[in-house]
């Protein structure tokens, strides 16, 4: 029997990220990756190679290949920017203050309401890019700038349209119980009427999310409020996801895993009944160090309860213009290592394989297996821990994204 590849990838060695592969990473050294109409169609050590046909062979002269990476959390499509609140904080105002005064995400709700669409792709679409030269094939997008039914739908055929142009496979995630938006101002119930009633089927009428998420804090939505926003989202038949324990402990995962969320995400105040809730239910911890980080907050997740119970852990950057503005995911792997203790291997695995499982796509991406989509990040490096030891320098070499080859052209080697 022969196989036919339309690209043969010699002289690579893969970190498959597969766990049914023993070896760290799921590792296969000497290895070939033989892609087919977008998919992988065979992987293996190079001297097993069946016969095969190869339109193309590309040599990666020992390079590592991993799954293309999955950012399972971001906030990208937004307009302005909150620097201004950058230097607030620095002089001691905290995040919660700034959202309780006025500003925060309401600040950003609007800088966006007042940007045109074509702008608000423009200025996203740099960062999708750059997100691409940094080894990402999978992105997920919220809306929750918006907070009225225009703005909700603007953002979210913002993201639409990058997925269609950027070979980036985007996920949408309806975020409208993100903030109070000032017209409602003391009237949260109205609000989240609105949002099931009104926004919520709109979004799901016109097919512009994947999931539903909400920001379930005392600085936002209380779990009764979220519950019927979660309610109205199984009713249209949409996945969920939650911002939960963030701030405080207010039982928003142990809601989210009565909903079968798909994940929970931030949960730094998470207790253990909130941690088991989650491991029975499947819901996958989203860890955000960035948001950690920025805010300077000093309670950790509990990554001990998380093993102890088996929650498989994700990472992502929650990139916003407010608690996270950062583009890296391999500056939020270092950060899970040293921030949170994760191992260099937990945090590639939180990145590909949990990131994909959090956003229900692990059938399709997130590691390297027959196949699956051919989503693949070509690393010029000499080890997979590597990808959280250097900071800052963090293209890859190249990108495959459904089998379509994109070399990083400003790439300094080869
Ligand atoms: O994931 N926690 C709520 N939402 C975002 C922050 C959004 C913002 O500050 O603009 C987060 O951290
Ligand atoms: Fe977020």
């Amino acid at each position: 029997m022969t196989l036919h590849f339309d690209t043969l990838f010699i002289n690579a060695n893969l970190a498959t990220m597969n766990p049914q592969i023993v070896a760290p990473y799921g590792t296969i050294t000497d290895a070939a990756l033989g892609v087919k109409d977008g998919r992988i169609a065979w992987l293996g050590r190079r001297a097993d190679i069946p016969n095969y046909e190869a339109g193309k062979i590309y040599d990666c002269e020992n390079a590592w290949l991993t799954p293309g990476l999955v950012d399972c959390h971001t906030h990208l499509v937004f307009g302005g920017n909150r620097a201004s609140e950058f230097e607030l904080r620095l002089q001691g105002a905290s995040y919660a203050k700034i959202a309780k005064s006025g500003g925060g995400i309401v600040s950003t709700v609007n800088a966006t309401r007042k940007t045109s669409k074509d702008d608000l792709y423009r200025q996203a679409e740099l960062r999708v890019c750059a997100m691409g030269k940094k080894g990402v094939t999978t992105i997920e997008i919220k809306s929750g700038y918006g907070l009225d039914i225009e703005t909700e739908i603007k953002m979210l055929e913002v993201a639409q349209m990058l997925a269609a142009k950027n070979n980036m496979r985007i996920q949408k995630t309806f975020l409208g119980a993100h903030a109070l938006p000032l017209e409602y101002k003391d009237r949260p119930d109205a609000y989240i009427d609105l949002v099931c009633h009104e926004i919520l089927p709109e979004i799901a009428r016109r097919k512009l999310a994947d999931a539903v998420d909400g920001f379930c804090e005392n600085i936002a939505f209380s779990v009764a409020q979220i519950r019927r926003v979660f309610e109205a989202a199984k009713k249209h038949g949409l996945a969920i996801k939650l911002h939960a324990e963030q701030l405080s402990n207010q039982g928003g995962a142990k809601l989210a895993a009565e909903f079968g969320a798909l994940s929970a995400d931030h949960l730094e105040y998470i207790d253990e009944a909130g941690v088991m809730a989650m491991a029975k239910a499947g819901t996958i911890a989203v860890l955000l160090p960035g948001a950690f980080y920025y805010l300077k907050e000093t309670q950790k997740p509990p990554i001990d309860l998380f093993e102890k119970h088996g929650v498989p852990m994700a990472l992502a950057t929650d990139f916003n213009p407010g608690s996270s503005p950062i583009s890296s995911p391999r500056l939020i792997m270092n950060m899970a290592c040293t921030l949170f203790g994760l191992t260099p291997e937990q945090a590639l695995t939180a990145i590909t394989l949990n990131g994909a499982r959090a956003l229900g796509l692990d059938g399709e991406t997130g590691s390297l297996a027959a196949g699956k989509s051919a989503d693949i990040a070509i690393w010029k490096i000499q080890h997979p821990a590597e990808l959280c030891y250097w900071v800052g320098d963090d293209d890859c070499h190249a990108r495959v994204y459904q089998g379509k080859f994109m070399k990083n052209m400003d790439s300094k080697d080869g």
